[in-house]
């Protein structure tokens, strides 16, 4: 089999598309934090008072209104899409799947098809306060 890094997590979200009990018991094995450095601390500060990545400082963001970090400035389609949502972590877990599917034109460029992934970082994500 080809080893790329797309073949792997598509083909694990596939096997773990068969049951949510598998993809919760598999979540609890991945490490979150690690996920999080890996796929998001790029562009995602978290630490209190970091300087604005490409994107908005995600620290207590499970809970948070959307679009609402202070001096960062959301793209069009952003605004648009999610004015008046709050950041549950169902439609975080809609939006890592693809954003561009919860707001067309948003500038995050990034997707997640493998749903323990997207759990694992999600359960991280809420114990950042
Ligand atoms: C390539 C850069 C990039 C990566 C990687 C990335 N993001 Fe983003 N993210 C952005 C940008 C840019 C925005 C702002 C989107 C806009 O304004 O359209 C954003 C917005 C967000 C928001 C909305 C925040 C708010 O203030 O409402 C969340 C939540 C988010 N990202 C979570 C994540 C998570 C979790 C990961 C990792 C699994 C991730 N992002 C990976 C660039 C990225």
């Amino acid at each position: 089999m080809r080893k790329t890094a797309w073949s792997f997590p598509a083909m694990q979200a596939a096997v773990l598309l068969a049951g949510a009990a598998v993809v919760s018991a598999h979540a609890d094995s991945l490490p979150g934090e690690k996920i999080y450095k890996q796929h998001c601390a790029a562009c995602h500060a978290i630490a209190p008072d970091a300087p604005m990545g490409m994107g908005p400082n995600l620290r207590g963001i499970v809970g948070r209104d959307a679009g609402k970090v202070p001096g960062y400035s959301y793209s069009p389609a952003f605004k648009k899409a999610l004015a008046g949502e709050r950041w549950t972590p169902q439609l975080l877990d809609k939006w890592l799947e693809q954003p561009q599917s919860v707001a067309q034109g948003t500038y995050m460029m990034y997707q997640q098809p493998d749903a323990a992934v997207r759990a694992a970082v999600i359960e991280y994500l809420v114990t950042v306060k």
